[in-house]
């Protein structure tokens, strides 16, 4: 067993043999920045300042540069402790975050969109439950857990809306698509968890919103947020999909784009076909198409783990993009 100590918040929890840092936190209720948990986002990345770590899992070069490497950079979600291990994560609010809470559920409504599930669940009424518009939760099953983006608004208080992709075989979806999950059932969830959500600092500079896929829940919780918080923030969302029935929820967007009167809306299909008659190709590279510099935006991109790499690496090089300007959730493949 390892003591783990994160500066400059002072938050401790031990860590087992065998699991990372991360999953150390997470486990003891600590909501460290992260997202993906495989390496891809740098989310988890924090400085070591004493003792050892084994790298247990593998990273893309772009997620830390050489220099971060050098000065002592991890990834708490690709190491694990060996011994004691202080490591320094400023981002981490300590306290101030919002607790990591288990609680139960009543399934409120199944809706089913092409392959697409939109789950609703009605919480608990008190203690009221509260998170940040991006975040996810773990749904808690016998055999593992299935983690889900929020796509609601954090006011909306007491519901849940989840989208879940239909995988055949898969741990939970099934169970939507077939009928047997059905409304009034029980199911247990854990969260809020992640650190992909609206940085609400920088309300005067504008936002590129992209999603892939299922991706687009997290986006849909920022827009549901901006509507009360920022209603006049300039907006532009892009959702790419292969066909066009992959807009499964594109009424309920359209409703949220009223609500914000400087938003443009930009669906792209890498698949179209010969009726279509909008963005073709991949959503990376319509943004680029419509922006050469995005020096003074924000991006938030949620799907693919291609698509998070490559918008990154693409909005930087090619459009100016601060690093530190690109927020992402990246949805690893697991059924
Ligand atoms: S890289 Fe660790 S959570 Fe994404």
């Amino acid at each position: 067993m390892s003591q783990i100590t994160v500066s400059p918040s002072q938050t401790q929890f031990t860590a087992q043999p065998n699991e990372t840092i991360l999953s150390a936190a997470i486990r003891n209720g600590i909501n460290l920045p992260h997202s993906c948990q495989s390496g891809v986002c740098g989310s988890c990345a924090a400085k070591l300042v004493s003792g050892k770590i084994q790298q247990s899992g593998e990273y893309d070069d772009y997620v830390l540069s050489a220099d971060e490497i050098a000065a002592g950079t991890i990834l708490l979600c690709c190491s694990q402790a060996d011994g004691d291990v202080t490591v320094d994560m400023p981002s981490y609010a300590g306290a101030k975050a919002i607790a990591i809470r288990t609680l139960p559920a009543r399934v409120a409504g199944v809706d089913i969109r092409g392959d697409v599930a939109i789950l609703t669940v009605a919480l608990p009424k008190a203690p009221p439950f509260q998170f940040y518009a991006g975040q996810y939760m773990e749904i808690l099953l016998k055999d593992g857990s299935r983690s889900y983006s929020i796509a609601n608004a954090p006011n909306q208080t007491g519901t849940l809306e989840f989208h879940v992709r239909h995988h055949v075989g898969g741990l939970f979806s099934p169970q939507l698509f077939s009928g047997s999950l059905k409304s009034g059932a029980i199911i247990r969830l854990r969260g809020p968890l992640g650190s992909f959500y609206l940085n609400e600092d920088t309300a005067d500079k504008p936002l590129i919103l992209l999603a892939t896929g299922t991706g687009f829940a997290p986006i849909k919780s920022i827009l549901a947020q901006l509507a009360q918080t920022q209603p006049t923030r300039r907006v532009h969302v892009y959702h790419g999909t292969r066909f066009a029935d992959g807009l499964y929820d594109e009424n309920a967007l359209r409703e949220l784009l009223a609500q914000l009167p400087n938003t443009q809306y930009t669906p792209v299909l890498s698949r179209p076909d010969d009726a279509w008659t909008g963005a073709t190709g991949y959503v990376t590279e319509s943004v680029l198409r419509d922006y050469a510099d995005l020096s003074g935006h924000e991006v938030y991109a949620c799907g693919s783990p291609d698509m998070v790499r490559d918008s990154k690496v693409a909005f930087v090089a090619q459009a100016g993009l601060p690093e530190n300007a690109f927020y992402s959730d990246a949805f690893t493949a697991h059924i």
